[in-house]
Order: structure tokens, then sequence, then C-alpha cells
């Protein structure tokens, strides 16, 4: 620890920094919990899917406080208040997917002013919508884009580790297809996701479970084959502990010289370790090989965690070829070669028919920062990516998708300068870090069985960066 960041974590330290404003972060709530105060579900004119998805999930709802006239009570002087909630509520799902006027946009202020200050610690406001793609004429597309602005200053304007984020539903979602992503936005899983929206199509897979998965079902991917790159440490080994919490058979892969710490991760887990650098040109045959060789002829994977990755950071003035080769290379084009061979359905211990490919791109891919040109260029490539994927996979039902964490507490993040590193954990709407298992428990709900309506989607996991918010 540094002399400055000593003063920092002391008493003294921490009464200057609150008179600096730099306020205590608020205690995030994690894992599989949900919320402890009622769940409010304010259905706007048009909507049902948000009631229909909470009663699959088990979810008793409750109407929330309108913001109207009659129902606010004067104070001592006799000026009107905003009605007030006795019990602090836990979530606000507002149910906006048939809104389609500008003045019906006045209902999102009435349901969620009373809300706005009464939200239990670690909260949840999630609004459901429908895409501008999906809505006809003018007014109804741009009244769609409203609710992302919205969105986005509910969850800048919250406090207490409460978040806020937005669903798009498609043409034909129903409540099954939204089932794992209002559990995952319910749960403590999303604690550091805030500020975002994504949209939810109809299942490609036609499956229909995931009723009841709320909270306690909790291994979604028992029997399943997953692999993680870069596992032996940091985001990577968060990563393959969330699988297997949640029942994940696991192959975890680094580079040989991290074999020691890939071994220990693979025992603990009851896994089994591949030492492979992803960027020979044989990594995906070595992966299928792997895979047969641990768990048979017939084995498949359910889903591939592109993890791994470096930076090489300089300035463009000083930035070298090598430099740049070896960023691109790791983390963008190796995850394209080694999905193109695995997705092959003839190969033995490649993709499955129904498998999930999840890469991690990272907020400097969405706004550019200073001295990654080459990190920015591989990150923003991993988005394009998978987006891309997932429209050449239409006519199969494989998923792709990916995460983009901002500022998660690393070894990565503990190397930078402290004043700087101060200043990227608390430029973001939760005032801290986040942890490696956030990214983990939202890459696990993108591979989650229920999630096969969740495609070619880049869910930032950032506490609602400043960075390209
Ligand atoms: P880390 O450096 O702690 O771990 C990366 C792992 O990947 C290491 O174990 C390393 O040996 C392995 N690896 C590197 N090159 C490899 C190769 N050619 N073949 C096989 N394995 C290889 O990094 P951290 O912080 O855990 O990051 C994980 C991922 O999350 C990376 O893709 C990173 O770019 C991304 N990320 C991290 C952020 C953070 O704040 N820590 C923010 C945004 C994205």
């Amino acid at each position: 620890m540094s002399i400055l960041e000593s003063l920092f974590e002391s008493p003294l330290g921490r009464q200057v920094a609150a008179r600096a404003g730099l306020a205590e972060p608020p205690v995030l709530r994690r894992g599989r919990v949900i919320p402890s105060g009622p769940v409010l579900l304010a259905e706007l004119p048009g909507g049902g899917i948000g009631r229909a998805v909470l009663a699959a999930l088990g979810v008793p709802a409750s109407e929330p406080l309108l913001d109207l006239p009659e129902n606010r009570t004067p104070d001592e002087r006799g000026r009107p208040q905003p009605p007030r909630y006795d019990v602090r509520p836990g979530a606000l799902v507002i149910d906006a997917t048939g809104v389609r006027e500008i003045v019906q946009l006045e209902l999102l202020r009435q349901v969620l002013r009373p809300v706005m200050k009464r939200l239990e610690g670690s909260g949840r406001v999630i609004i459901l919508g429908t895409h501008a793609d999906d809505v006809e004429g003018l007014e109804a597309r741009a009244v769609a884009q409203a609710l992302d602005g919205i969105m986005r200053t509910v969850g800048k304007e919250l406090r207490g580790g409460a978040t806020a984020n937005l669903v798009w539903l498609s043409d034909g979602a129903d409540a099954a297809d939204l089932a794992s992503t209002l559990a995952f936005l319910l749960e403590g899983r999303s604690a550091f996701v805030s500020g975002q929206a994504w949209r939810v199509r109809p299942r490609k897979d036609g499956d229909r479970s995931g009723e009841g998965m709320l909270g306690e079902r909790s291994r979604p991917f028992e029997g399943r084959i997953v692999v993680v790159t870069g596992a032996a440490r940091g985001i990577g080994a968060a990563i393959a502990h969330t699988f297997h919490r949640d029942g994940a058979q696991l192959v975890v892969i680094d580079m040989p010289a991290a074999g020691e710490s890939l071994a220990a991760v693979a025992n603990e887990l009851r896994g089994s370790a591949l030492q492979l650098d992803i960027t020979t040109p044989q990594a995906g045959a070595r992966i299928a090989a792997q895979v047969t060789r641990v768990h048979g002829p017939q084995a498949k994977i359910w889903a591939i965690v592109h993890n791994a990755g470096i930076t090489r950071d300089t300035m463009l003035a000083n930035l070298d070829e090598k430099r740049w080769a070896s960023v691109l290379d790791v983390n963008l084009a190796a995850e394209m070669r080694i999905n193109e061979l695995l997705l092959d359905p003839a190969l033995p211990g490649g993709l499955g028919e129904n498998a999930r490919i999840v890469g991690i791109a990272s907020t400097s891919g969405w706004a550019g920062n200073k001295g990654q040109a080459n990190y920015a260029a591989s990150k923003a490539g991993v988005m394009g990516l998978v987006r891309a994927e997932a429209e050449e996979l239409v006519g199969r039902p494989v998923t792709a998708n990916a995460v983009a964490p901002g500022f998660i507490e690393t070894d990565m993040t503990a190397a930078i300068p402290f004043v700087q590193r101060e200043v990227f954990r608390r430029t973001n709407s939760l005032s801290q870090g986040g942890q490696p298992v956030d990214v983990a428990e939202s890459l696990a709900y993108l591979c989650d069985p229920a999630s096969g309506g969740v495609d070619g989607q880049v869910i930032r996991v950032c506490g609602q960066n400043i960075i390209g918010a």
C-alpha cells in the first residue's frame, strides 16, 4: 500500500474524503439473493408481459403508488407532498411494452417519483419496453427510445447500490423468453450492471423451460461442459467458480506458464486443465480433443467463455507493430478462429446444437481510451464479432453475446497508480469498482439454457461508468 493509499484508508483520510463528497461506497447485494422488500409492478397501458413473467418466477407483485395530486398528503405547512411508501420497495418493474405516445411517458414519472428515494439498498428499477424496430410510426419509435434516457437518468439518481436497466422485448417474445433476464436483474447477480439496455427475442431453440428459476434454482449448467480461457487467475478464475456453483463441468485453459495456478483451479472445481496458448493455430482442435478425451467421444461443449486477454498499453505515437499484433491476436483473432472451428457440427468435442458463445469486451472498446488503441480495437472487435456471429447463426440455435466490463478489482487494475485508480473506481453510479464475480455472473446469465432469446447483445458490467455512458 502506498503512503497516499494508507492516508486515504485512515480515519482522517476517510473524513477528508467524505467532506470532498466521496461517500463510503454502498455494499452491494450479490449472488442469487432477491430483494427483501416488495416487488412493485407498474403495468402501463398495453402491457401484460411484466405480470406474466413475475408470475412465472413466483414473485408476488404489488401495485406502485402513483404520484397523483389526490395521493399527496400535505406537510405541516399545507404544501402537497409526493406519496411515500411505509415499507421500502425492493424493486420496481415498469411494464412499458405498450407505451407508444409521448403523453404516456408521464405515467413513468408518476410511478418512479415515489420510489426514487424509498427503494431499498441494492434495489432495482427494471423497465420493460418494446424496441423501436418493432413499433410503427414516428411517435412510437421516438417514445421507445425515450425509455432509454429515463432509465439512464434513474440509474444516475438512485442511491445505495440500487440499479436501473431497460429490457427491450422484440415481437413475439413472451414470459418464458424473458424469465432468465428478469431473474438475473432482480437478483444480486446483476449487482454491477446498471444503466444498460439490451434486447430479448423469442428463443431460437424453442425451449420453454425457465419457470420458477428465481433465487434458489441454482444449477442451470448441471451436466453441461463449459470451457473458460484465461482461467488461471482474476476474472477467468471467478468465471470458473461461478459456473461450477451452477453445476457446470469445466475445462479450464491458460498459458503453460500459468500451469500451476491453472491446475489449482481445475482441482478445486473438479474440472480438467488444458495448458494452451490460444493463439496457436491448433487451439480449437486442441480444445475439442480435450473435451472428447475427458468427457467421451460423444461429448459437446455447452458454452465457451473467451476470457483470456492481454494489454500492451502505450500511446499511439509509441505503438509498435509487435504490441499491436499481440493484443489483436490474443483478444480477437484467436477467439474468431476457435469459434469457427468449434462451430463445425461434425466436429467431435465441438460446440453443441444450442451452444453459447460469450466474449469479454471492455468499456475501452466502447469509448476508446488513451494509450489503448490496440486494446480498444480488439475489444470493440469482440462486440462486432458476437453481433456478426449472432446474425450468421440465424438458422442455428447457438447464441453469441459479450459483456463489457468497466473497472473491475483485479491484479490488472491493482497495477494502476493509486490516484488514477481511485478516479476510475469512483466514476460510476455505484461509486466503486466491480468484483470479478460480477463479470462472471453476467456471463453465466448469458449462457443460461433459458437465455436463448438473448443473442448478439453486449452488456456493460461497469456500474454505469461515465466513460462512454
Ligand atoms: P488477467 O491478466 O488477470 O488474466 C488473464 C488471463 O489470461 C491470465 O491468466 C493469462 O495467463 C491468460 N492469457 C493471456 N494470454 C493468453 C493466451 N494467449 N492463451 C491462454 N491464456 C492467456 O486479466 P483479468 O483482469 O482477469 O481480465 C480478464 C478479461 O477481462 C480480459 O479479457 C480483459 O481484457 C477483460 N477485462 C478486464 C477488466 C478489468 O478491469 N480487470 C476490464 C475490462 C475487460
